[in-house]
């Protein structure tokens, strides 16, 4: 049931352009290169009046909403809010008649996420559901719902459902833009047409050449006391989930912070060799991010950097780099978990621990 891979994690990770593809599948129209969301309820007219969004997540799942943030920001300019769910839920939320909520679970049975979709309800709050599990309660008592078409997801951390994620969020993004009327249809259909060219791109950071560099570099980390991620922006929200993905299964301690933050504490731990991944993939903040890592640099940190394909600067100022295949900037992050999922995976195994079944941990968490 692993078709030939040695743990659910990897055949996970590697079946992730077809899930993706699969996610996109019929809400492309080929032709126009335009999002079509056939399965919403609600008229394009309700819907563009939504001018506040919260995003509700745990873990995983509300990384992915912080990747959803940004693009719903930038493409609509309608203000959003992530939250994590088990906050949310005891909170008093400002709810505007015009308020949309979008909860986001793999499993639709997350205790704290269901609980903060049914607090919504009670306030007669809209809320739309991305789920991977069709009849799951989240799914069921939703009002609108986006299934991420991942296929099952059996590791206890989750890859795969995380792209979908991601995905189904730059869907809604450009759907939304579009009824809004706050992206051209040519800017669409160019997102679109770099959107289909992700799969492609994502299972070209899985061939081996990649993926034996993160097995190197993980076998390098694997008895330190200490990784830090660093990046901004789209990056920083990258780095949130590639350090989440290392601590729960290779159980090395790390942390992300946004770049700019550093120096405002966490840069009096790096000295040297402290392990440092600096996700450079956004040409907006490239320069702000260099000059970061060269702060890092200069206190001993090992750097592997993340850069796009072309770039030839980041390659001066840090150890190592990886480059990601050049897409949209916005796109970038879809591929940027790739190495950083491998990354973590191969540490798991190279500390010689159960890749699926880290300790403490279930896959479906529904007690809060
Ligand atoms: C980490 C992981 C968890 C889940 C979180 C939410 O790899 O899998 O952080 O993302 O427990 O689960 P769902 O998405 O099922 O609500």
């Amino acid at each position: 049931e692993k078709g030939g891979y040695d743990s659910f994690m990897l055949k996970e990770i590697y079946e992730q352009p077809q899930a993706v593809r699969d996610t996109m599948g019929a809400r492309i129209d080929q032709e126009k290169k335009r999002i079509v969301l056939p399965e919403l309820k609600m008229s394009d007219t309700e819907l563009a009046a939504y001018d506040r969004i919260y995003i509700v997540a745990c873990g995983t799942s509300m990384h992915a909403g912080l990747v959803g943030k940004d693009v719903i920001e930038k493409w609509t300019r309608v203000p959003v809010e992530v939250a994590v769910a088990s906050e949310f839920r005891y909170r008093d939320p400002i709810y505007t008649d015009n308020t949309l909520m979008i909860v986001i679970s793999q499993s639709g049975e997350t205790a704290d996420t269901l609980a903060a979709l049914r607090e919504a309800k009670k306030s007669n709050v809209k809320v739309l559901a991305i789920t991977n599990v069709v009849g799951s309660s989240v799914a069921r008592e939703a009002d609108e719902v986006l299934f991420t078409w991942a296929g099952p997801e059996v590791a206890v951390a989750s890859t795969k459902a995380y792209t979908s994620q991601v995905v189904t969020l730059y869907l809604f993004a450009l759907y939304l833009a579009e009824v809004k009327g706050t992206l051209p249809a040519d800017e669409i259909a160019n997102v679109v047409e770099h959107l289909q060219a992700i799969p492609g791109k994502i299972a070209s950071m899985l061939e081996e050449s990649e993926a034996s560099r993160m097995r190197d570099f993980a076998a390098s980390i694997k008895e330190v006391g200490s990784v830090f991620f660093i990046g901004r922006s789209l990056d920083y929200a990258v780095s949130l989930e590639g350090s989440l993905k290392l601590k729960e299964i290779s159980y090395i301690h790390s942390e992300a912070y946004p770049a700019g933050e550093l120096k405002h504490g966490t840069l009096a731990l790096i000295e040297d060799n402290v392990p440092v991944i600096a996700l450079a993939t956004q040409p907006d903040i490239f320069e702000k991010m260099v000059s970061n890592i060269v702060e890092v640099k200069a206190r001993g940190g090992r750097i592997l950097g993340f850069a796009t394909e072309g770039d030839t600067e980041l390659a001066k100022a840090v150890d190592e780099v990886i480059y990601m295949p050049s897409t949209l900037p916005m796109l970038t992050p879809i591929l940027t978990v790739i190495p950083l999922q491998l990354l973590a995976y191969y540490a798991s195994v190279a500390r010689g621990l159960d890749v699926d079944k880290p300790r403490n941990l279930a896959k479906s968490v529904t007690v809060e």
